[in-house]
Parts: C-alpha cells; structure tokens; sequence
C-alpha cells in the first residue's frame, strides 16, 4: 500500500504521558508553521482532544463517519478559533478501537483526502494492532513517553512490534511464508535465542531468501523512529533517550532514531484551568519552546 504523504501519528505505549497535550499543541505549532492542519482525535472511547483546545460542544464526531451517519470525513470537521486548525473529536463507542481492517482502510483514505496539508492523528495508547496499523500507515510517529525506565522498554517494545508488524506485511505480501516463519520463531527467545538480533535474525533470513533479507535491511534503514520524552525534570531525566537509542542500535539494527524531550512546566496545569491550549496561553512557556522545536525538527 502506497503510503499517504501527510499523516502524522502521536503513539505512546502508555496512558497519561501527554500525548493529547501534545498532539493540540503541536498542531497549533504546525498550523502557526503556516500549515492547514487537521486534528483527528482517534483515542476512541477516552477521547479528550477537544477539551485540551477547549471546545465544549460540538455536533460531530469519529461515530458519525465510522457509522455512515455523514458521507465525507470532511463533514465533522470542526473549525477551532485558531487559524488553519480544524479538529476531528473521538467517538463515545470503544468498540470501534478494534475497527475491523476494511473500515480501518476506509478511514485511512479519507483521512489522507482531506482537505489540508497536515493530519495529526492522537493515537490511543497501547501497541494493539490497530494503533501500530495507524502509526505504521502515518508518514511519520511520534512516540512519546515519560523518563521513566519502565515507560522507555514500552517504547522499545512498540518500535520492535512496529518493525516486527511491517516486515510481516513485506513478507505476506511477497508470499514468503518461510520468511514468515522466522519471524514467528524469533519471538521465542527461549526456543530461538539467536534469532533475539536483528542481526541474528537477517542472518537466517539470507540463508533462505538473500533477496528478501536485502530488502528487510533496507526497509530497516528506512524506519526513522522519533521519539519525544515529555515531563522531564531533571539532568537525568533528560538522558533517558540513550536507553532507547542503545536498545534500538543493539537488538534492532536501527541507528537513525530522532529522541527531543519537552520539560516538566507548570503552566500546562495553568492553562487546562483557562481552558486553553498552552500554545495560546503561554506561547513563551517551556513547553510552547519545546513543542515547537519539535514542530521544526519534523520539517528539516
Ligand atoms: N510537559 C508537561 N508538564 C506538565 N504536565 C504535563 C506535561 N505533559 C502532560 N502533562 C499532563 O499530564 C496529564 C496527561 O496528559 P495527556 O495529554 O492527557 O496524556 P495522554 O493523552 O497520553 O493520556 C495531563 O494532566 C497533562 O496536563
Ligand atoms: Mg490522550
């Protein structure tokens, strides 16, 4: 499947580390960037995107598309006080978490047919199928985490199941079940220990298909993981990217990782008080600086 060139994910393996702050206020740098951009709030079930920009009441959300109520995605589009931002809300109904694979498609498409030139999708968390679907069909994912060790394995863990999820897509498209196979093998560490390497794992790989494995590298070497450590506080803290970068090099062969933190700062409490996302409120504010040097990193 050709991938759609203007679709951004924000995923986290865990709840409550800030990716909906983050995705509102990215958005608002990304449309202050000169951007048209498009919130989609895809949380199911827990949606809270519109409230982080405020917005108490509105007509239309995800259900209404998902569920045939409105014909075009572009019909629940919410316009929101900022310039070039609209937002998409989540729907009520959890059950479309688990949105069957066709009407997953079906999103994708429109998604990528509105009228804007960015989309940012607010992923739910978790590493289920559906959210590393969406993430993998985005151009680009943003993984966000807190410092903490246990919430950075979560992120290795999703980048590994993202690698694992797309080289399955390869060979099942190319009809490789040998190659299939090794796949399923190297997640047995203990039946399969050699295979715990990427490397290990390509080595196997050539013996079967060399072709295939030389295209699993290159696929590899395409994958850019970006990762955003938010609510750091200390110096520490701070370095807690290394972890990821070291584990991804070491069992993943990938070594183009892009890790940028935003600090711990007050004044995101402050601004869900005025009901306002902190861009507005406190556009000077260390967490407006960091959103938005992340906001230009995405376009160098
Ligand atoms: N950098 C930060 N500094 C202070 N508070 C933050 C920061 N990032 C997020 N928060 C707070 O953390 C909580 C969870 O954020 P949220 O964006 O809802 O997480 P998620 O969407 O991942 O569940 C919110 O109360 C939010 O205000
Ligand atoms: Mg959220």
């Amino acid at each position: 499947m050709e991938k759609p060139k203007n679709i951004f994910a924000i995923v986290g393996p865990k709840g409550g580390v800030g990716k909906s702050t983050i995705s509102a206020n990215l958005a608002i740098a990304l449309s202050e960037l000169g951007k048209k951009v498009i919130a989609v709030d895809l949380d199911l079930g827990t949606s809270n995107l519109h409230a982080i920009f405020g917005i108490r009441e509105y007509k239309y959300t995800l259900d209404d598309f998902v569920f045939n109520r409105v014909r075009n995605l572009s019909d629940i589009v919410l316009d929101t006080e900022i310039n070039n931002l609209g937002i998409i809300c989540g729907g009520d109904v959890p059950g479309i978490a688990n949105m069957a694979y066709q009407k997953k498609l079906k999103l994708i498409r429109h998604l990528s047919k509105l009228d804007c030139d960015l989309v940012l999708l607010d992923l739910a968390p978790g590493a289920s199928y559906n959210v590393v679907d969406f993430s993998i069909i985005a151009q680009r994912g943003l993984l966000v985490t807190t410092p903490e060790v246990p919430s950075l394995l979560n992120v290795y863990s999703f980048i590994k199941a993202t690698v694992f999820r797309r080289l399955t897509f390869y060979f099942k498209h190319n009809k490789c079940v040998e190659l299939l196979e090794l796949l399923e093998k190297a997640k047995d560490f203990d039946n399969y220990p050699h295979l715990n390497t990427m490397e290990g794992l390509l080595g196997k790989a050539r013996e079967i298909n060399s072709d295939m494995a030389d295209s699993a590298r290159k696929i590899l070497s395409g994958l850019k993981p970006f990762v955003v450590i938010n609510r750091v506080f200390t110096k520490s803290d701070a370095g807690a990217g290394e972890v990821i970068q070291k584990l991804m090099r070491q069992y993943l062969s990938i070594d183009s990782g892009v890790i940028m933190t935003i600090r711990e700062d007050k004044a995101v409490k402050n601004a869900i008080a005025r009901m306002k996302p902190i861009m507005i409120d406190a556009p000077r504010s260390m967490f407006s600086r960091d959103i938005k040097q992340i906001a230009a990193t995405l376009f160098k």
